[in-house]
């Protein structure tokens, strides 16, 4: 699948993308949306996984949190530590996260989840970094209207799935139950944004890893 012009716009440079996710999210120019993600504040070790440019990182402001905070694109994670956004930026693959075993407490895909095509990759990797009972926070945008629940899209280094409600919540079981999660609270909130006005909705699955 080529890239769209959309999407090459969008990962030509920082300076579009923030423009771009600025506009789709008007008007929380102050992104209170992330504030929505239940982060601990019991100085757990967290990874911040698809941190892109810091945006999502608020989401630790006031909390007591040590953050790894990764992402495959190295200008977009460059970007955020220039921007002092990220506490310990490090440039990696969902689908390679050179961790260690049983190293993380909790693990948030902030906005990244419809960027990655390879799920199961994703799930086998965050099950294997995090610790028994360990923590994994899934923060996504959904559509409440009618979707394909498919990849729509192919970006410069990563995809974009449009998944309804009932696709995303039906794929997250399935994962979970594959990779020895147990889906312990899902919530969501319509946006108040143009997102929102199109359909989209803001949601958060929070799972266990099973002992
Ligand atoms: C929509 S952006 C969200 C960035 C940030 N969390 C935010 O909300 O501002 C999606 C991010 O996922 C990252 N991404 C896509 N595929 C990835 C992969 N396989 N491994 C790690 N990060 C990936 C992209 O580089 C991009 O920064």
């Amino acid at each position: 699948m080529k890239p769209s012009l959309l999407a090459r716009i969008n990962y030509s440079s920082v300076y579009a993308y923030e423009l771009l996710d600025t506009i789709v999210h008007f008007p929380d120019l102050l992104l209170k949306r992330f504030y929505k993600i239940r982060v601990p504040s019991d100085n757990s070790l967290v990874l911040e996984l698809g941190c892109g440019t810091g945006r999502s990182s608020r989401m630790f402001a006031g909390k007591n949190v040590r953050v790894v905070n990764a992402d495959i694109n190295k200008t977009f994670v460059a970007y955020g530590n220039k921007k002092k956004r990220l506490d310990r930026p490090v440039v990696c693959s969902a689908y390679a996260l050179g961790f260690c075993t049983n190293a993380f407490d909790v693990v948030i895909v902030p906005d990244a989840f419809h960027h990655i095509l390879n799920h199961e990759q994703l799930f086998c990797e965050c099950n294997r970094v995090l610790k028994r009972e360990g923590i994994f926070i899934i923060f996504d945008i959904v559509m409440e209207k009618k979707a394909p629940n498919a990849v729509i899209n192919h970006f410069a280094d990563g995809f974009i799935w449009s998944l309804s409600v009932q696709g995303f919540l039906e794929k997250i079981k399935n994962l979970a139950a594959a990779f020895g999660f147990t889906v312990a609270e899902v919530t969501m909130n319509k946006e108040k944004t143009l997102m929102g006005l199109l359909g989209g909705i803001d949601i958060q699955v929070r799972m266990v890893k099973n002992t």
